[in-house]
């Protein structure tokens, strides 16, 4: 009998949203979150990482065309054992607006934001979101050295790691450590997220919430070493390679990333008769098989 892991008060959201006009034709008739990677859909990722940081409460955000497709595939939470629920971003009006559609969910609660194309792996990866996730004050953000930092955005700090600025892809990167898209805020996020105004590229940008918190000296940074894999799937190449790690990884360890309702069974949040009900709904498939190991 698997004891119940404690809860954060936080709550979560997954912004899967977006364009996605880069992946054309792939992405005209279906949202890139929805697309697999290797053996399940791309928003399985993200979503993992809430919940491997004990977050239940979780809200979908996407466009209104894909959002009903995101329904079906996630429904309410219980075959996971989280709550989900939906919100449609009708124009892709930057990654800061989750904060503003979101506002009444979140309703003045601490939040993790994820976004929905982006993958985390590694050994001490779920202590560090575990310990970001129990503050209670400020926001934290992630540092992770990149070859191409000028395609994200850009933090620079000082030998004790306070963070001297951030920038979105500048010209000139002030230091090769880009922010992921994962981000945890205080319940004051809102508030902050109702000042800023629309960039050059006419978008809400995470990095002015993230300025905002620098200049109260309430922006904490957390390095994530190279023992750390951090994806994105922006190109036709960093899905195929995204898609090649995960492959990778799960053939040699016999061991699924982002099982969701392995996740779900383990911090003891669904039953043994939810995950029958689930595994005999996915019917004969590896990942069905996959899900019988928890049974014992
Ligand atoms: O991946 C991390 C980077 O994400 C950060 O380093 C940057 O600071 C941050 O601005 C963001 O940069 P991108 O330019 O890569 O973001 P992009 O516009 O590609 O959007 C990221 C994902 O969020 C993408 O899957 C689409 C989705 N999205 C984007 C926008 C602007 C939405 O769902 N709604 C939106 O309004």
């Amino acid at each position: 009998m698997i004891s119940m892991k404690s809860v954060s008060h936080r709550k979560g959201i997954v912004l899967a949203g977006g364009s996605g006009t880069r992946l054309y034709p792939g992405t005209l008739a279906v949202s890139k979150q929805l697309m697999p990677i290797y053996d399940k859909p791309m928003i399985y990722y993200p979503i993992s990482v809430l919940m491997l940081s004990r977050i239940r409460e979780i809200l979908i955000i996407s466009t209104p065309q894909d959002t009903p497709l995101f329904k079906r595939l996630l429904g309410d939470g219980s075959d996971f054992g989280v709550q989900f629920s939906y919100a449609v971003q009708s124009r892709p009006e930057g990654l800061a607006q989750a904060f503003l559609i979101g506002s009444d969910f979140l309703d003045g609660s601490e939040v993790a934001l994820i976004l929905g194309d982006n993958l985390f792996y590694g050994h001490d990866f779920v202590r560090i979101v575990e310990s970001a996730a129990e503050k209670r004050q400020g926001a934290t953000i992630f540092g992770y050295q990149v070859s191409n930092p000028n395609a994200y955005g850009v933090v620079e700090f000082s030998e004790e790691g306070r963070v001297l600025s951030i920038e979105e892809k500048p010209d000139h990167p002030k230091s090769s450590y880009a922010v992921p898209g994962l981000y945890f805020y205080d319940g004051k996020v809102t508030t902050y997220a109702r000042k800023i105004r629309p960039s050059a590229r006419g978008e809400l940008e995470i990095t002015d919430l993230n300025k905002i918190y620098l200049e109260r000296g309430e922006l904490r940074l957390e390095l994530l070493g190279r023992g750390t894999a951090w994806l994105d799937t922006g190109t036709h190449k960093s899905l195929l390679d995204a898609a090649q790690f995960v492959h990778v990884i799960e053939e040699r360890q016999g061991l699924k990333m982002a099982c969701l309702e392995g996740i779900g069974f383990e911090n003891g949040w669904i039953s043994t008769e939810t995950l029958e009900r689930r595994i005999h709904f996915l019917g004969n498939t590896g990942y069905a098989s996959y899900l019988k190991r928890y049974l014992g």
